[in-house]
C-alpha cells in the first residue's frame, strides 16, 4: 500500500536517498510516486503517475546538480489510490501555506468531507480529491510559530489513521513524523535521520531503529529525533537492531523477489524452527507464548484470525490444532470476525496471523479481542509491527522481509509456527511422547523436505508450460489440504489472472463440476495421507467430464500417478506437514504460468503488501 520516505541530512542531498527508499517500497504496491524538496528558495515537489522510474527520470530532467545539492531534507511517497483517481494531482505530496508545506500521508481521513469544508470556509483552497490535502492545509492553519504542535493540534482533529511527515520553509531544517494506526519508522545514521514507512526502506542506511507508537509525533533532525505525545508531553521510544542487512532485501540474482522467497523456504522454515524444538520433552518451545501449561490446558477454543494466505494458514492451524490439541478451532476471516459482534471472551485464545503486522481488519479484530478479554496472541513476521506490539505475546516467523506481494515464504512459516503452537498445546492435554517425537522430527525434517520440492522446479515449469494458456483453473483439497488448494488458488489468480477456484474436493460435484471441460484443468492434491483415495474418486469424475488433471502426487505412488494426466511429485510426509510441503509445488506452478503469460510477477495490478485499510 502507500509508503513514506523521509531523509533529513545536514550536507547529503536527499533526493537519490529517497528514490532509492521509494524502490525499496515498490513492492507494496502502488499507482502514483512524488517527492517534496526542501531548498533555500522553497518547497520543491516532483510527481508522476507509474513507477519511481518515471519519476526518476522526472527529477534527473528537472533537478539540476547544483539545486540538488542544496537540498539536504526531503519527504517521499508512493501512493495506491483510496480517495479520488490515481492521477499526478492526486499524488502525494500535498502542499498549503502557498507552497511552503509539504506533507505525505498514509492512512485515511475519514471526518476529510467535514474538514474540508471548514478549511474551505476558512479560505483555503484544494486542488486534489484526496483526503491528505486536508491535512496539509490544517498543520498549515495551526503553525504560530512551534511546527510540531502544529501538526500536533491539527492530528487532534482528524478521525482516521495516519502516517505522515510534514515539511515546512517556516521551519528550515526540521521534519515533522506522526503515527495513528499506519506505522513509522525512524531510522539513526551517522549524520542523517531516514523516516519510512516499512524498515525495508531503511536498512540501506541504518540498522538503528525506533518504532514511533500510535499517537507518537516527532520532530526529526539530521542530528537525531525527539519525540512526544500529541499533548506535548516528551516520551522515549528504545532504539532497536534491525536483524534484516540490506541484502536482504535485493532479488540475489533471482528474476523476480517471488521467485528468490520461493528459493529461500528451506533456510526461512530452518530459521522459523530453530530453537524451537524440544526434543527430549517431545515439544515445541515458544517462550513469547508466554502461557504456562497450566493456562495452555485450560484453553476452551482457539480462533484463528487473518487475511488472504494468513487466513488460508490458519485454516491449516484449525486442522492442526483440533488433530493434535482437541481444541475446537474456528479460523475467521479479520473483516468478518470483527464486524459480526463475535461471541469471544476469557476462555477463548485469538490468535492472530498477519505477514507485516499491520492489516487494517486483523489489527481491528485483535483489538475487538482484547476488548472482550480473549487471551491474545500474534504470529507475525515484521518485527515491532503494530499488531504484534498490541497482541503483546506472540511467535515471530523469522521468515526475513518478504518483497513479493505474493506471500509464499510467509505462509510456510505461519503453518510450521501453528504445527509448533499444535504440538505444545498437545503435549500440555493428551498427545502422547511417542506422537509429540515424530511431529518434531516431522518438523525438524521440513527444511530438507521443501528443498525436494524445490528441485522440482523444472518439472513445474514443464507442466505450467502446458496449462499456461488456460482461462480458469480448479485446485482440490481435501481436510488438511483444503486450505492448501485455496492457497494454490490464490497463488495462481493474483499473479497470472488466470480465474483459479479452490475446493473441498468433495464439494466440486455440487455445482462448479457443471463448469468442467477440456479447457479447465483441475490441480488436485493426491498426496498419501487419509483421505487420498476419496480424492482419487474426485479426479476420476473430472476425468470423466475430460478436464485434464494435474497430480500433485507423494514420491513412489503410481497408482495415484496413473489418474492423472500430468503429475508433479513430493516427498512423502504424514498430514501434519503435507500443508507445508504441497503449497511449494503449487506456488512455482503460479510463478512458471504468470512467467509464461509476462505478467508483472511481484507486483500484481491491484494488489498492495500491506492492506492498512479497510
Ligand atoms: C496473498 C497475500 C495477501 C495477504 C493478506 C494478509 O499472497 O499476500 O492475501 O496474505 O493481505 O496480509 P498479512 O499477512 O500481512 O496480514
Amino acid at each position: 500500500m502507500c509508503g513514506i520516505v523521509g531523509f533529513s541530512s545536514l550536507d547529503r542531498p536527499a533526493c537519490v536517498p529517497l528514490v532509492n527508499g521509494l524502490r525499496r517500497l515498490e513492492y507494496r504496491g502502488y499507482d502514483s510516486a512524488g517527492v517534496a524538496l526542501e531548498s533555500p528558495d522553497g518547497i520543491k515537489v516532483f510527481k508522476k503517475t507509474g513507477k519511481v522510474a518515471e519519476l526518476d527520470k522526472l527529477l534527473k530532467e528537472r533537478l539540476g546538480d547544483e539545486e540538488n545539492a542544496k537540498c539536504t531534507i526531503g519527504i517521499a511517497h508512493t501512493r495506491w489510490a483510496t480517495h479520488g483517481l490515481p492521477t499526478e494531482v492526486n499524488a502525494h505530496p500535498h502542499v498549503a501555506d502557498g507552497g511552503r508545506l509539504a506533507l505525505v500521508h498514509n492512512g485515511i481521513v475519514e471526518n476529510y468531507a467535514a474538514l474540508r469544508a471548514q478549511l474551505e470556509k476558512k479560505g483555503c483552497s484544494f486542488v486534489s480529491q484526496t483526503d491528505t490535502e486536508v491535512l496539509a492545509h490544517l498543520v498549515a492553519v495551526f503553525d504560530r510559530g512551534d511546527f510540531l504542535s502544529a501538526v500536533s493540534r491539527a492530528l487532534k482533529k482528524v478521525e482516521g489513521t495516519y502516517g505522515i511527515a510534514v515539511i515546512s520553509t517556516r521551519h528550515p531544517g526540521e521534519m515533522v513524523v506522526a503515527r495513528k494506526g499506519s506505522s513509522l519508522v525512524i531510522g539513526i545514521g551517522e549524520g542523517s535521520t531516514v523516516v519510512a514507512s516499512d524498515v525495508s526502506a531503511i536498512v540501506a542506511h541504518t540498522r538503528q531503529v525506533i518504532y514511533l507508537k500510535d499517537g507518537d509525533v516527532a520532530r526529526v533532525t539530521p542530528g537525531g529525533v525527539d519525540i512526544y505525545t500529541l499533548d506535548n508531553v516528551p516520551v522515549s521510544r528504545e532504539v532497536q537492531e534491525v536483524e534484516w542487512d540490506a541484502e536482504s532485501v535485493e532479488k540475489g540474482g533471482y528474476e523476480h523477489f517471488m521467485l528468490k522467497e520461493i528459493f529461500e523456504q528451506p533456510e526461512t522454515l530452518r530459521n522459523t524452527i530453530r530453537g524451537r524444538l524440544d526434543k527430549v520433552n517431545c515439544t515445541a518451545i515458544l517462550s513469547g507464548l508466554n502461557l504456562p501449561p497450566r493456562e495452555l490446558a485450560s484453553i476452551r477454543r482457539a480462533v484463528i484470525i487473518g487475511c488472504g494466505t494468513s487466513l488460508h494458514a490458519g485454516m491449516a492451524g484449525k486442522y492442526l490444532f483440533e488433530s493434535l490439541a482437541d481444541i475446537p478451532t474456528s479460523p475467521e476471516q479479520a473483516a468478518e470476525f470483527r464486524y459480526c459482534n463475535p461471541i469471544i471472551g476469557p476462555d477463548d485464545w485469538a490468535i492472530a496471523v498477519s505477514q507485516s503486522g499491520e492489516t487494517a481488519d486483523t489489527l481491528a479484530a485483535v483489538r475487538e479481542s482484547i476488548g472482550k478479554g480473549a487471551l491474545v496472541s500474534a504470529i507475525c513476521n515484521v518485527v515491532g509491527s503494530t499488531i504484534a506490539r498490541e497482541a503483546g505475546r506472540g511467535v515471530y516467523l523469522h521468515a526475513g522481509p518478504e518483497i513479493s506481494v505474493a506471500s509464499t515464504k510467509a505462509f510456510t512459516s505461519q503453518v510450521t509456527v501453528l504445527a509448533m503452537i499444535a504440538l505444545k498445546l498437545g503435549r500440555a492435554r493428551r498427545l502422547s511422547r511417542e506422537d509429540g517425537a515424530s511431529i518434531c522430527a516431522e518438523l525438524a525434517a521440513l527444511p530438507d523436505l521443501v528443498a525436494k520440492v524445490l528441485e522440482r522446479n523444472g518439472d513445474i515449469a514443464k507442466v505450467a508450460e502446458k496449462y499456461s494458456g488456460a482461462s480458469d483453473m480448479f485446485f482440490l483439497g481435501r481436510g488438511i489440504l483444503y486450505p492448501t488448494a485455496l492457497e494454490g488458488a490464490l497463488k495462481m489468480k493474483e499473479i497470472s489472472y488466470v480465474h483459479a477456484e479452490g475446493y473441498q474436493a468433495a464439494e466440486l460435484k455440487h455445482g462448479p463440476i457443471a463448469l468442467l471441460c477440456e479447457e479447465t484443468p483441475v490441480v488436485a492434491l493426491l498426496n498419501d495421507i487419509p483421505g487420498k483415495e476419496k480424492t482419487v474418486g474426485n479426479v476420476q469424475e473430472c476425468r470423466a467430464r475430460k478436464a485434464p488433471v494435474v497430480g500433485i502426487v507423494t514420491e513412489g505412488d503410481e497408482s495415484a500417478a496413473a489418474h492423472c494426466n500430468d503429475v508433479v511429485y513430493v516427498p512423502r510426509t504424514s498430514a501434519v506437514v503435507a500443508p507445508i510441503v504441497t503449497v511449494v509445488a503449487l506456488q512455482l506452478f503460479a510463478y512458471h504460468v504468470a512467467r509464461l503469460r509476462g505478467c508483472e510477477i511481484d507486483q500484481p495490478r491491484n494488489l498492495a503488501k500491506s492492506v492498512t485499510v479497510e
